[in-house]
């Protein structure tokens, strides 16, 4: 039996940090309500010109390096990502360019901000066939060019970074399994109405936009369930759990997912205060984050979850 073990983690945020204070400069809020409803205070955003393969390539060198592989060994990269450079090549073909590898396949996986959890899922079905041995996944993100600056329900949200692991085919797990849906009926609660085949002069809405009451009921739900079929899939219980790494998007939701799962707060990685919503690049930045600062440590069981656009949630049950 193959199993994909996580061998090196990175991640990159970029320089400019913009403070609720900012925000309340732009739109009709305040960082009492912006902290207490999503517990956000901070979030980074690219520099002008600054673009996801630029914060893609960076957290995949910092993974390369803590999983002393170098790119060359490499033999698939799959990005999850919303925001890409250009409708084409996609992002992982533009980073496989830049990281001097030729020839394996480079692909991106768009599931919004379950992107890096489905490109997890999609890389860990790679390794257990055998046709990738060793494969760089990644999620990153430049949301602060889809947001409206002028839409208070939505800028006050999100941020940009980007996150990155190395996996390697090993005969001890590893990722035990992954869960990866979507419903494509809650289209219209969170969305870029914009788009390509339309043509680009057909006047649609090219800014993120949501309706974020009823997103949350769905998401927290919908999160709900999926822990439960994850550690059934597994015959493991909640107190097998060690850290839960969360989709970064609201504090409300990420507690209610941590007392499901009976964890105390210090047990679940929550970054979601100086990363804000980062979509694809919000778990792999918070598994980075808890993985150098020492609290992962190996052989502990990681819960990876996610919800976003689609609408798409996954998870994902990990052996560090
Ligand atoms: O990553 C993909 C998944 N996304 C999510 O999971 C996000 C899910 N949704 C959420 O996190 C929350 O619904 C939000 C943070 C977006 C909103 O929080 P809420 O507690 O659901 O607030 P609300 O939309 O019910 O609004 C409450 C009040 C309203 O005023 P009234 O009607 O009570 O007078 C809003 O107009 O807060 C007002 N409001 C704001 N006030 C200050 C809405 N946005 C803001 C704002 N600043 N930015």
């Amino acid at each position: 039996m193959k199993y994909a073990r996580i061998v090196g983690t990175g991640s990159y945020l970029p320089e400019r940090v913009m403070t609720n204070a900012d925000i309340e400069r732009l739109v009709d809020t305040s960082d009492s309500w912006i902290r207490e409803r999503t517990g956000i205070r901070e979030r980074r955003i690219a520099a002008e010109g600054e673009t996801t393969c630029d914060l893609a390539e960076k957290a995949a060198r910092r993974a390369l390096k803590a999983a002393g592989v170098a790119p060359r060994e490499i033999d698939l990269i799959v990005v999850g990502t919303t925001t890409a450079d250009q409708i084409f090549p996609s992002t992982a073909c533009l980073l496989q360019a830049r990281l001097g590898i030729h020839g394996p396949a480079a692909f991106d996986v768009q599931a919004v901000c379950t992107g890096f959890v489905y490109a997890l899922g999609v890389a860990d079905q790679f390794v257990r066939t055998g046709a990738a041995t060793t494969v760089l996944v990644i999620g990153a993100e430049t949301m602060s060019r889809i947001i409206d600056w002028q839409d208070r329900d939505t800028c006050v949200l999100f941020g940009d970074g980007a996150g990155a692991v190395v996996l390697k085919a090993d005969s001890k797990p590893g990722i035990l399994s992954t869960h990866l849906h979507a419903d494509g009926k809650h289209a219209d609660l969170l969305q870029v109405p914009g788009g390509i085949s339309g043509g680009y002069e057909d006047g649609r809405d090219p800014y993120l936009r949501m309706r974020g009451k009823e997103v949350f009921k769905v998401a927290t739900t919908t999160l709900s369930r999926i822990v439960d079929e994850t550690l059934e899939t597994n015959g493991l219980s909640r107190e097998d759990v060690d850290w839960l790494i969360p989709h970064q998007a609201n504090n409300r939701i990420i507690a209610a997912i941590g007392r499901k799962l009976g964890l105390p707060e210090e047990r679940v990685v929550n970054t979601v205060a100086e990363h804000g919503n980062t979509s694809a690049a919000s778990v792999p930045l918070a598994l980075d984050t808890a993985v150098r600062d020492g609290r992962i440590q190996p052989g502990e069981l990681l819960l990876l979850e996610a919800f976003g656009g689609g609408f798409t949630w996954g998870s994902a049950l990990v052996r560090y």
